[in-house]
């Protein structure tokens, strides 16, 4: 769709994509337009006041003295009223089309495929949503706000100009062109520079927000001094770009000043010499030039808007493309809601960069309830293929069936309300351990069922510990918890979940060897009735399991189960020895201890 993005690439295009944001708060808009037309008729006003009480002086006027003051008390409340009214709703209009697109953009980050976040860095999605929108606004309704007041009010002086006398009015206009050729080419300067802003705020945020997660990596391997140097240069880039723009902005509005000052020096010209004879009297004279004069700083904003309104647009180009972002493939229609959990895989093929496969032409059959446990090297496809089940990817060739069916057949969301999912990295939200427990979809459980799985997950064990208990506070990303505890809050969620399938991808990886063997029990007992699969590096995991997969470079090159596949003396027996000479290592043991190697008695003897 990157392409769509880049045909709808004209300014115009977008533009008028982007208004249809503002359509909804037309009346706002409409209001906040009326109070710019007051605001640019009380400028001519203003002009006309000058020639009434310039004559008012020259005729001696009886009654000057009294309309004269009112006058411009009258001028000065409407310019007032003008001014409140435009820029309030026009701030009005601005504020509810961030919030819109914020809202949209957000949405559709909630639907793009999985791939959309290894594809794009956090921090430019971030900046997108937090700095770009803003952007947006100077765009869709600032600029809007300027073109109308100072453009009603270069129209209104006009009028009244070539009322004065259409002939100065004439000199003055043929500068108009000029005008115009210095800011399309100032345009086309600020639309680049827009961009550039843009991508390198998208760079700020995106190294900061590397540093805030890192900050143990950084120190403890002496980053600092590169991350600081990385940091520099990213704003760095976006000061330069700033100012550029600033140097653009700040460069075209006294040359359309000075452009517009010698259109009025040639008008004295002419209307002072001798030889031209203007018929103008003295009031219509001071009219005329003050409403030329006041004609340059409405002409100067018009072409400030027009940065404005270019760097608006490469903001909402760049919106518009996530928003366009394709979002998962969803055309399946079987509710997989009572599925039973079968599970087949037919020569299933996936890569993730094309000529890289990662998961090569794999079968292989579940029965409902089974446990499946997936080994082998990491970088083998493990976590792929755990992946593929839930179709955060969809596979090249090949298909994976649940219950006969197509996982491609059902419903996204009822497929994934079939499945419960322990994932490597563990991400807590920012809320009490009840609530990332019961988290999303499954608020409505009763608070025996998240106790009762908080138990089966040990997360009872320290919870009962802490004084608020389960309605303890946990800080953003958990952090205020060990790697351990937030597992064993991902498990019990998983357990909460109660779904058909189960999926444990390194689900024990962060647990000590105690609390692995209390979950381990708990596991067995979820794992009961329901079909298992489970990547684990402890073999402790494994030895129970129904089918044991050994995994290389993303084919299955052993299969079986433990006690077979130990026999066979091949990929898994391997993997197994090595295991077993690790748990020896931690327990300090030598190998010589047991004649039998198993897990079991390595696990004793370590106690
Ligand atoms: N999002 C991704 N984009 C591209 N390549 C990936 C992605 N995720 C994993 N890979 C690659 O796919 C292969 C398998 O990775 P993975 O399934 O995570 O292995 P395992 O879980 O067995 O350690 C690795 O070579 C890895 O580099
Ligand atoms: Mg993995």
């Amino acid at each position: 769709m990157k392409d769509q993005a880049s045909n709808s690439g004209t300014g115009i295009n977008i533009y008028l994509r982007l208004l249809t944001y503002v359509r909804p708060y037309w009346v706002a808009f409409l209001i906040g337009i009326i109070g710019f037309i007051i605001y640019a008729a009380t400028q001519t006003g203003f002009a006309a006041l000058m020639e009434y009480l310039v004559d008012a002086i020259g005729e001696k006027k009886e009654d000057a003295y009294i309309y004269g003051p009112l006058a411009l008390m009258a001028i000065a409340f409407f310019r007032g009223l003008g001014t409140f009214t435009g820029n309030y709703f026009t701030a009005y209009v601005a504020r509810n089309v961030v919030h819109q697109l914020r809202i949209v953009m957000f949405e559709r980050l909630l639907l793009v495929p999985y791939q959309y976040f290894h594809d794009m860095a956090s921090g430019h999605i971030l900046s997108k949503i937090s700095y770009n929108v803003e952007q947006v606004t100077t765009a869709a309704t600032d600029s809007l706000k300027i073109a109308v007041r100072e453009g009603a009010t270069v129209i209104g002086l006009l009028i009244y100009l070539l009322y004065l006398n259409w002939q100065l009015t004439l000199i003055f206009a043929a500068v108009s062109p000029v005008i115009a050729l210095v800011v399309v080419v100032a345009s086309k300067r600020f639309r680049r520079l827009g961009h550039r802003i843009q991508d390198s705020m998208g760079e700020v945020t995106h190294v900061a927000s590397e540093n805030v997660q890192a900050v143990q990596v950084v120190r403890v391997f002496g980053g600092s001094k590169t991350e600081k140097q990385r940091f520099f240069e990213a704003s760095l880039s976006n000061k330069k770009q700033s100012l550029k723009m600033a140097a653009t902005e700040a460069l075209s509005t006294p040359i359309v000043q000075m452009i517009v000052s010698g259109a009025l020096a040639l008008l004295i010209f002419f209307a002072l010499h001798p030889v031209m004879n203007t018929g103008m009297s003295a009031g219509e004279f001071i009219a005329f030039i003050t409403a030329a004069g006041l004609i340059a700083k409405p002409l100067r904003s018009l072409t400030e808007v027009n940065g404005a309104i270019q760097r608006g647009i490469a903001a909402a180009q760049s919106i518009f493309e996530l928003i366009d972002e394709p979002i998962e493939d969803n055309k399946g229609k079987l509710e997989a809601s009572g599925v039973s959990g079968k599970i087949e895989i037919k020569n299933l093929n996936f890569s993730y960069i094309a000529d890289k496969p990662v998961i090569q032409a794999m079968n292989l059959a579940v029965q409902p309830g089974q446990t499946v446990a997936l080994v082998g090297k990491s970088g083998s496809g493990k976590s792929t293929l755990a992946n593929l089940l839930p179709r955060f990817y969809e596979p090249q060739s090949g298909e994976i069936l649940l219950d006969g069916h197509s996982i491609r057949d059902y419903e996204l969301s009822s497929l994934r309300d079939q499945i419960a999912l322990v994932t490597q990295n563990v991400v807590l939200f920012a809320g009490t351990i009840r609530d990332n427990i019961a988290y999303g979809a499954m608020q409505e459980h009763t608070e025996e069922e998240i106790l009762a799985a908080a138990e089966a997950a040990h997360v009872m064990e320290f919870v009962s510990r802490l004084p608020d208990g389960l309605d303890t506070e946990i800080g953003e990303k958990g952090t205020k918890l060990s790697g351990g505890q937030r597992q064993r809050i991902a498990i019990a969620r998983a357990i909460l979940k109660n779904a058909p399938v189960l999926i444990l991808d390194e689900a024990t990886s962060a647990l000590d060897t105690e609390s692995e063997r209390h979950i381990q029990s708990a596991m067995e007992n979820v794992m009961q009735g329901r079909t298992t699969l489970v990547i684990a590096h402890r073999l402790s995991t494994i030895e129970s399991a129904d089918q044991i997969v050994v995994m290389d470079q993303g084919s299955i090159v052993e299969q079986g189960r433990h006690a077979e596949l130990l026999q066979k003396n091949g990929a898994y027996s391997a993997l197994y020895n090595m295991q077993f000479t690790e748990v020896e290592n931690e327990a300090g043991q030598t190998k010589e201890q047991s004649e039998v190697p198993t897990e079991k008695t390595a696990g004793e003897s370590a106690k």
